[in-house]
């Protein structure tokens, strides 16, 4: 069965890749085959997971690099060569510059933590996300799957779920219970849907 070529980038732990993996065993993700992954720390545990699942993998430090384009030309190298179609940025921590975002455009999708348009853009990633909306005190936050343009954040949103903030939340509490309850539901489901539509249109061709 023919099925997009996906490369997940990643930062950190990889909880929204294994969420993909799981995914992909389960049958649910099934217009879309992960490949690669990508990681730009070589602390990832990310990588492990991928190891752990046959999945290629290969870390490309940011700081081996003189400077962003150089970096970013190296992911491109390997992404072409592993003929990735849909670039899935997963607790991915750097952000693209416009030179990557044209060569895959409307091809690169983003798992953010939180109601976009509510704290998201410059600044806003990871545990800092829960804090913002800690703060301001909403009742509810969750999770966006969106596509990347030139505006961090500010791409075409796809899925998005809700999750409710509890009285003694901590961010990292909060963090949790959005990974669980949205992100890690709503990142397979956002892949199997664009999967299917990247099909469709490559069928039409
Ligand atoms: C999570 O907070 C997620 O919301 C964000 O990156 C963080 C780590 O994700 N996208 P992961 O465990 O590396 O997938």
């Amino acid at each position: 069965m023919l099925k997009i070529n996906i490369a997940v980038l990643v930062s950190g732990s990889g909880t929204n890749l294994q969420a993909l993996i799981d995914a992909s065993k389960a049958g649910t993700l099934k217009n879309g085959e992960i490949k690669t992954v990508i990681s730009s720390k070589e602390t990832a545990y990310a990588l492990q997971r991928a190891k752990d699942n046959g999945i290629k993998a290969y870390c490309v430090p940011k700081r081996d690099f003189p400077d962003q384009q150089a970096f970013e030309r190296r992911l491109i190298e390997i992404l072409k060569s592993e003929g990735a179609e849909l670039i899935v940025l997963a607790g991915f921590t750097i952000i693209l510059s416009p030179y990557f975002i044209n060569e895959y455009r409307d091809r690169i999708i983003n798992i953010h933590p939180s109601l976009i348009p509510a704290f998201c853009g410059e600044g806003f990633y990871g545990l800092k996300v829960h804090q913002a909306a800690l703060e301001r005190g909403v009742k509810v936050t969750g999770a966006t799957v969106h596509f990347v343009n030139e505006i961090p954040d500010g791409g075409k949103i796809i899925l998005q779920r809700a999750v409710n903030v509890k009285d003694n939340d901590t961010p990292e509490i909060l963090q949790r219970r959005v990974m669980m309850k949205a992100e890690w539901r709503i990142l397979p489901k956002a892949c199997e849907m664009v999967c299917k539509q990247l099909l469709k249109e490559k069928k039409a061709e």
